[in-house]
């Protein structure tokens, strides 16, 4: 096998807030594997080897939104699943399958292996990291909860074992919102990590008081306020769909702040043609799909000449490939594995937030207020 490209990538890389640094935060140096595009007919061939191969390994593919549209495709064909990260995580645990192919980065396989430990978990490219995962080395976080030993650490899905090891929940980007209201109501002080757009927008809409890690997304990190409102000029009744990595100025011009499954819903639901997208553009074929005829527009990035950073594309998400896909089948290749201490301890506030998110949805259907069940992606007000 030819080695594929690979592309340079820069990331925050948030000092310590307890570290003795006049420097906030320095630049991560990162790389990505830049995927070949494929013939029609090798694409066709491989496609049908992986049908073969998931039913030879009994094994079930799940993926997320932001991955090539042929594998959620697949995932979908062959019994599998397409979700935001708590979807997945919920499906990988609940599927009777031995083996997961998890089609996304590294977070979410490992997740799955927390969750369903005596699974076989394979993943496309074990390389496939996100830049909120790296910006959080587990070392520098666990200093800086021991010097706040009185706050509850909240800790985003998108982190490693060791970091959710460390936290009291662990939260997706569907549930963040209810999850620290919750707390803030029981008067919890919070210690979040480590996406500093989604840790504001959450302390934005809850007011509770919360100390954030300062990391970012950044594919999300590059969307831009003012390009956003210059283009809101030239789509009048266009509505703003964004996931809450994005920066404020973005949010607060948001129609629906919300996670990847939050925002598709939303494109169908809600009576609009047109609507400008703030989040992965490999969303956009699930959105076509779910909400035909309507228009989707990418929101503006730094600038189109610049690096893949700012072409609203995850160059990790990119990483999973069908020829990496097929490859990890035939040969059992790229399985995560996890020391079994670490996992246990991981488990626990993964469990916490899948039990909340379980008694939410048996309150909301309680309450007959099924608008709500399925509408948690409305906004709570201003972001
Ligand atoms: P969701 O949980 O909304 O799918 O987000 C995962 C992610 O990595 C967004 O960048
Ligand atoms: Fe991480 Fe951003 Fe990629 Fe999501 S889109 S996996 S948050 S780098």
């Amino acid at each position: 096998m030819d080695t594929p490209a690979t592309r340079p990538v820069e990331f925050d890389l948030p000092a310590s807030p307890t570290a003795a640094s006049h420097c906030a935060s320095t630049v991560g140096q990162a790389w990505a594997r830049v995927p070949e595009p494929l013939p029609a007919a090798r694409k066709a061939e491989l496609i049908k080897r992986i049908r073969a191969l998931l039913a030879r390994e009994r094994a079930t593919l799940v993926a997320h939104y932001y991955v090539d549209a042929d594998l959620q495709e697949l995932a979908e064909a062959t019994g599998g699943c397409v979700g935001d990260s708590l979807e997945m995580a919920r499906f990988g645990r609940d599927h009777p399958a031995g083996t997961l192919v998890v089609a996304g980065v590294r977070f979410m396989g490992e997740t799955a292996k927390i969750l369903s430990p005596s699974k076989r978990i394979l993943m496309p490219d074990l390389q496939a990291t996100c830049s909120l995962d790296l910006g959080c080395p587990a070392d520098a976080f666990a200093a800086w909860c021991d010097a706040h030993p009185d706050r509850t650490v909240v800790v985003y899905a998108n982190t490693s074992a060791a970091v959710k090891a460390r936290a009291d929940w662990v939260v997706t980007s569907s549930i963040a919102l209810d999850v620290v209201a919750d707390l803030h109501a029981r008067g919890e002080r919070i210690l979040w990590a480590p996406d500093r757009h989604l840790g504001s927008y959450v302390q934005r809409q809850t007011g509770a008081d919360m100390l954030l890690w300062q990391g970012a997304c950044i594919v999300h990190d590059e969307f831009k306020g003012t390009e956003l409102e210059l283009l809101r000029a030239e789509y009048p009744g266009a509505k703003v769909l964004a996931h809450p990595e994005s920066p404020q100025p973005v949010l607060a011009q948001a129609d629906v702040v919300g996670s990847t499954t939050q925002l598709i819903d939303a494109a169908r639901k809600l009576d609009a043609a047109q609507f400008i997208v703030a989040t992965d553009q490999g969303i956009l074929h699930k959105m076509r799909a779910q909400a035909p005829g309507k228009d989707f527009i990418a929101a503006p990035t730094a600038g189109n000449s610049a690096t893949c950073k700012s072409c609203a594309h995850c160059p990790w998400m990119a990483m999973n490939e069908l020829a990496g896909l097929a490859h990890v089948l035939q040969h059992g290749a790229n399985e995560i594995t996890l020391d079994a201490e670490l996992g246990r301890r991981a488990k626990a506030p993964i469990d916490r937030m899948l039990a909340f998110a379980e008694q939410r949805k048996r309150r909301v259907r309680a309450s007959g207020d099924l608008a709500r069940d399925t509408a948690l992606f409305e906004r709570v007000g201003p972001a």
